[in-house]
């Protein structure tokens, strides 16, 4: 018999509020840690998730506005922008031993997370997925997959292999990745030519990788070329290939945030890029002038 874990889930958004739903539904103890009227909603309601790999169901869950008793995990989903005022709910001395595993895109939050909790439970994860929170507890699942890749250098190998089994019985493909810093430079480096040109054009992938080839190409170049400075193997050729193969309709989520007026993770991946081409001394002319670009347009660095 399976023995079911009892897992946190901050900010049960697009990313969390799938995982949370999942997780619930295969039996295991959810406790949903967000605003309170979202709380409220999600103790009233629990979470609809409709979705083409999932079907449509509604998952209960429990909720709260912070963390008051220890966990086996807790994801945190929230958005780079809302990460710090959303953290002020799980205090490190509830956390016990659990895990805490961040979902964000991004490549620095692991070490803001180390900074506050015991580093050797801090296991970031990569989630490959595309979902949206339409309403607190309405969850809208678009893609046919949901994939994560859990790391954690320090975190005991055998703690991420149970939580990658309880995902993957849940309904995601999860696996646990050898290296963490390959592992999130890996979505980096595809993350943010595609975020950065999509949303500084406003066009969808087919157009904007046609019409800005060049640009594309080098922000392609200079993303690799850091990533490979960091530690990370990754190939221009190979990405490039990547970009070509995805639908031409494809937007990114930076782009649907800036259409929206939601504020944009704009420093989490370009300012995080163009810090680490700093420490390297690599330089990323092209991945800059995007930023600047984005941000003259009135997106706040944040
Ligand atoms: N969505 C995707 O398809 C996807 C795919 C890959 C990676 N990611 C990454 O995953 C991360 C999360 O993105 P997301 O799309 O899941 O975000 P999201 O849909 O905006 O969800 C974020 C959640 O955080 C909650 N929140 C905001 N401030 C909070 C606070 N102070 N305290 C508690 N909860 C708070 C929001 O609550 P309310 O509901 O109350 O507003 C919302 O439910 C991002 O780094 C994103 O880049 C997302």
């Amino acid at each position: 018999m399976t023995i079911k874990s009892t897992v946190a889930v901050l900010g049960p958004g697009g990313t969390g509020g799938l995982l949370a739903a999942l997780l619930s539904r295969s039996g295991h103890r959810v406790v949903c840690l967000a605003q309170e009227r979202t709380a409220d909603a999600l103790r009233a309601t629990g979470i609809t998730v409709r979705s083409p790999q999932f079907g449509e169901f509604t998952a209960a869950v429990e909720a709260d506005t912070a963390l008051r008793e220890p966990v086996d995990a807790c994801l945190v989903a929230v958005k780079h922008t809302a990460l710090d005022a959303a953290l002020s709910r799980v205090p490190a001395a509830a956390l016990g031993d659990a895990l805490v595993v961040p979902l964000l895109n991004g490549v620095e939050h692991p070490a803001r997370l180390r900074a506050r909790y015991r580093p050797d439970r801090v296991a970031p994860a990569v989630i490959r997925v595309e979902s949206t929170r339409v309403a607190p507890g309405v969850i809208e699942h678009g893609s046919p997959f949901t994939e994560i890749d859990l790391a954690g250098d320090e975190v005991p190998r055998a703690r991420l292999d149970a939580l990658a089994a309880d995902l993957t019985a849940a309904g995601a493909t999860a696996r646990v990745a050898e290296d963490e810093t390959a592992a999130l430079w890996a979505k980096m480096a595809f993350l943010a030519p595609f975020a950065l040109l999509t949303t500084r054009y406003g066009l969808p992938l087919g157009e904007a990788r046609t019409r800005h080839r060049e640009e594309l190409e080098s922000l392609v170049a200079e993303t690799t070329a850091v990533s490979r400075a960091c530690g990370a193997p990754a190939e221009a050729a190979q990405a490039l290939a990547r970009y070509d193969a995805f639908p031409p309709g494809a937007r990114s989520s930076m782009q649907r945030d800036a259409e929206a007026g939601r504020p944009l993770e704009l420093d989490a991946i370009g300012g995080a890029l163009l810090r680490a081409a700093g420490r390297h001394g690599v330089p990323v002319p092209v991945t800059a002038r995007l930023l600047d670009e984005l941000r003259a347009a009135g997106h706040p660095f944040g």
